[in-house]
């Protein structure tokens, strides 16, 4: 747990890659989920798309629409008592101009009370990262394999094209970005970038040499059991948990166990 329970704010991850603070971001997408992993002292909740595989069941994040987003950034921002919420844009709700990318970045923050929105892509971005920054909405960036782009890249693989890769980490900083993910490149491009951006790193799949880590909160939970990356370290394996309570569940139904004197009123 941290010591200072005070809530953080975009200034503050400045300040921690200055000061080589590593920083924890976890996904997050449901109040109680939200509230214990701020309470353990997460510093950055992501309610991100990737809510289209591990919540609504799909192969990829492309159907999340704008007010999904909404309905799930609103419980976790309400949730959160310290860590800063970021909030994704999903697909198609930012690439089409910048004017609609401000009314979608608009409508995140206004209507969840998240503190920061994400959206996918390198020197593509620069126009409307720097218009949404302008119009004071903080944005994260997203670089090297961006799952929005699953069908133009052929499948969730890693990505080598080093100088692209830098340059769009470089770009995304140079127009605003307070933070970029680097998401599955190899450790030596992410140490690279690290040592080029002034702004923040936040890895998955990208080694240690990041500012920070981020995971999908239902993989390093072992709660996706037929999904298991090479980056992804299990921390708990709830899924496990989950089957041998409700099996417990069932037999104790099955047999008149359950409920009990204990479980029963007068
Ligand atoms: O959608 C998401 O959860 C993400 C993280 C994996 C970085 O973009």
């Amino acid at each position: 747990m941290p010591n200072d329970t005070r809530p953080v704010t975009i200034p503050d991850f400045a300040a921690w890659k200055s000061q080589r603070r590593p920083i924890s971001v976890l996904t997050a997408y449901d109040f109680p989920t939200a509230r214990l992993l701020d309470g353990a002292g997460v510093d950055c909740l992501l309610v991100g798309d990737s809510l289209g595989t591990v919540i609504q069941g799909w192969e990829t994040t492309l159907r999340v629409t704008l007010d999904q987003m909404i309905y799930h950034a609103e419980m976790v921002a309400r949730a959160a008592r310290r860590a800063l919420v970021v909030a994704d844009l999903p697909f198609l709700t930012y690439q089409v101009s910048t004017r609609q990318a401000l009314r979608s970045a608009g409508r995140l923050l206004k209507e969840t009370n998240c503190q920061a929105v994400k959206l996918e892509g390198g020197r593509s971005m620069v126009r409307t990262i720097t218009a949404l920054v302008q119009a004071g909405i903080p944005v994260m960036g997203h670089v090297g394999l961006q799952p929005q782009a699953v069908r133009r890249l052929g499948g969730y693989k890693v990505q080598r094209s080093s100088e692209g890769i830098l340059t769009d980490a470089q770009a995304v900083a140079d127009a605003g970005a307070f933070a970029v993910v680097l998401e599955c490149i190899p450790t030596s491009l992410a140490a690279r970038i690290t040592d080029a951006v002034s702004i923040p790193t936040i890895g998955i799949g990208a080694g240690p040499r990041c500012d920070g880590q981020v995971l999908v909160v239902h993989d390093m939970l072992g709660l996706i059991e037929n999904f298991r990356p090479k980056f992804v370290r299990h921390y708990a394996e709830l899924g496990q948990q989950v089957r041998a309570a409700v099996a417990a569940y069932v037999a104790d139904v099955a047999a008149g166990r359950f409920p009990g004197e204990v479980e029963s009123f007068r």
